[in-house]
């Protein structure tokens, strides 16, 4: 909303400077202006001054300096309209919109605001009362105490229960729509939640309102992640995940930027209470902006897999924009933060926070991680590498910095490498001169530098990732059910789906004995290979009565055991146990979806059968084919039926 320049006028006026800077500083008498440590740097003897004559203040230790508006807008991290607010409020000055449009349109949000409330609160006391999203948060190590910060919630999969209660509290369904948390069933007729059986993260701007919502499945579900649309108050490269929790700390010195909303609330609950994430896209520069307000001591934590690595390259850029260089944090083995934390705790996670390090530094330990330094071949590799990365690098002395670090890795002498940088760096101008030159033919000169990158319009690359990122309608509330018709779609999900539940079914196993008929299912279920082999190891470490504990497996299959899933196991010994009840139904789930899964396996390749057979001509096999995929059909329905039931 557009604040009149008359009610802005009136704020500056009612500003009494040293009462309002007396509300956050212990204000003392100097002459004809007052001080007190300055609260925007570290000082123990005061050089803040206040002074009511000139209504401003000045910190003669740091510089910064401003008015009442100012003031509010660092205390309080507003924007200026919003500190304008504040103060209108506190001096009881009303406020006077510009347009009256306007304010229609801000009276729109905070109605859609207090409806994602409404629904935040429902899920949350879904949570509450559901043992399901309780044990599966605990399963994966993390305390109680993060629920209430982060007002995490629960959607069960009933397929109507968020709609039928904010419909009987009066919500209008074209509001529900446009907020993403109902859709219209394919039939046209009736509506349906669209969040169902996942653990639900309410999103909160950093005026704690809640903007929208991200929505986790329990277990290995596809999509991972269903996240509410963009919507009239919810723009996804604006907002951070966490900012809440992290705009209430007293000393906001500095901030952890992680990929996802499981980090940051995996490492709120170890103590670390300053990580936030963006949203499942890529850094946008008005995040960077909104963190700048915040601090700008930035770390970075992504994920260490290919695609945390360059979204963490990406970030850098769109952080030097804002004249942040953040300091950047490497977990080993493709770990990510809630999964290192889990395995390490706190004192290895800060330590990992001292060892950060800056952006060059960074990309020379990735070139270093991928070369065996202990081997000469190696090590040549290495230096050719770091070398061509080396001469990226914008000024000589920044170079030379970094090439004694690539010299000292390498155990070789700088000055022996300085020519093959120079020869480097030459090649890298000559090229850049020849493609400026040709741009220059083709369409006279451009700009210089690289051009923005229009991150703005940028689809997210989670969506890209993942085409089953629209969770349709609830199957049994559809007649006509809609399958999958793309069969290389269908395998490429289907083996994703695998990948997770093996690797569910390997942590399950690793924590207890399972009756004859589950293990009998996991057996039968495993791939053969890494995955039915640790299946076997550990059932037979546990027959000798050695616990398989990820030592032991370490123990009895030597370089077999992949460095990540040892990590991974490390970190899920140090779980909290599930109590026997919990156990209970965490099975009967695990192993529901193995049988689902199992089925849809069958059926996927029936339906490829049946193409075949249509292909060939084969007309005689397809009744029989269709008979046993109708059958498939009728057991998954009702299974589904059951989960929830
Ligand atoms: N994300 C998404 N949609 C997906 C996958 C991921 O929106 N299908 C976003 C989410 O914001 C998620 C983040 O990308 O938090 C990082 O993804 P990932 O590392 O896969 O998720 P985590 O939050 O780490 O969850 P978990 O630890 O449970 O795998
Ligand atoms: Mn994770």
């Amino acid at each position: 909303m557009y604040i009149s320049d008359q009610t802005i006028d009136r704020v500056r006026e009612a500003i009494d400077i040293a009462g309002l800077v007396g509300d956050y500083l212990d204000l003392k008498p100097a002459g004809r202006s007052l001080k007190a440590c300055c609260p925007f740097h570290q000082e123990k003897t005061p050089s803040f001054m206040v002074t009511p004559d000139l209504g401003r203040y000045k910190c003669f230790g740091c510089g910064e300096s401003g008015d009442g508006i100012t003031f509010v807008m660092k205390m309080e991290h507003l924007d200026f309209p919003d500190a304008v607010r504040f103060l209108a409020d506190k001096y009881g000055i009303p406020i006077e919109a510009a347009d009256p449009r306007e304010v229609e349109r801000q009276e729109k949000k905070e109605a859609l605001f207090r409806i994602n409330r409404e629904a935040a609160f429902f899920y949350y006391r879904r949570l509450l009362t559901n043992r399901r999203p309780q044990a599966y948060l605990r399963r994966r190590g993390m305390t109680s105490a993060i629920i209430n910060p982060f007002l995490l919630g629960y959607a069960d999969g009933q397929g109507q229960s968020l709609y039928r209660y904010l419909k009987d509290k009066g919500v209008e369904e074209a509001d529900l729509l446009s907020l993403g948390l109902i859709a219209r069933s394919n039939s046209g007729q009736g509506f349906y939640d669209k969040f169902r059986n996942r653990l639900i993260f309410p999103i909160f701007n950093n005026q704690r309102k809640i903007v929208g919502f991200g929505g986790r499945v329990m277990g290995d579900g596809i999509p991972k992640y269903l996240n509410s649309p963009e919507s009239e108050v919810f723009h996804k490269g604006h907002n951070l995940y966490g900012i809440h929790t992290v705009m209430e700390r007293p000393h906001r010195d500095r901030i952890i930027m992680v990929e996802g909303y499981m980090d940051v609330i995996g490492l709120y609950g170890q103590g670390i209470d300053y990580a936030m994430a963006s949203l499942g896209t890529a850094l946008t520069p008005d995040q960077a902006r909104l963190i700048k307000r915040y601090t700008d001591q930035v770390y970075l934590c992504y994920d260490g897999d290919s695609a945390g690595i360059k979204a963490a390259r990406r970030a850098i850029g769109v952080f030097r924009k804002e004249d942040i260089v953040p300091k950047m944090i490497l977990l080993p083995d493709g770990l990510d933060p809630d999964e290192y934390i889990h395995a390490k705790g706190k004192e290895a996670f800060e330590e990992a926070i001292r060892q950060a390090v800056d952006p060059p530094s960074f990309e020379i330990k990735l070139i270093k991680a991928a070369h065996n330094l202990e081997e000469a071949g190696g090590r040549m590799d290495f230096l050719r590498q770091a070398v061509d990365y080396l001469a990226t690098l914008e000024s000589q002395g920044v170079r030379d910095i970094y090439l004694q670090e690539v010299a000292d890795l390498a155990g070789v002498k700088p000055a022996s490498v300085e020519s093959d940088l120079e020869e480097a760096v030459k090649k890298k101008e000559a090229l850049e001169e020849e493609a400026r030159a040709r741009r220059a033919r083709v369409s006279g000169p451009g700009p210089s530098g690289p051009i923005d990158e229009a991150y703005d319009d940028e689809p997210d690359y989670y969506e890209e990732m993942d085409p089953f990122y629209e969770d349709g309608p609830p199957p049994y509330m559809e007649e006509g059910m809609d399958r999958a018709p793309d069969q290389a779609a269908g395998e490429i999900r289907d083996l994703r789906v695998r990948s997770r539940l093996e690797e569910a079914l390997l942590f399950r196993l690793q924590e207890g004995p399972l009756d004859d008929e589950d293990l009998d299912l996991l057996m039968d279920y495993m791939s053969p290979g890494l995955e039915k082999t640790l299946a076997e190891t550990m059932v037979a470490l546990r027959k000798e009565g050695i616990a398989p504990s990820a030592q032991a497996l370490k123990e009895s299959l030597g370089e077999a055991l992949p460095e990540v899933l040892y990590m991974k196991l490390v970190s899920r010994e140090k779980r909290d146990r599930v109590s026997p009840q919990d156990r209970e139904t965490l099975d009967r789930e695990l192993f529901h979806r193995v049988r689902l899964a199992r089925l849809n396996e069958n059926r996927r390749e029936l339906e490829g059968k049946i193409r075949q057979a249509t292909r060939e001509g084969g007309g005689q096999e397809i009744p029989a084919l269709f008979q046993a995929l109708q059958e498939i059909d009728q057991k998954m329905m009702q299974m589904k039926e059951g989960v929830d039931l």
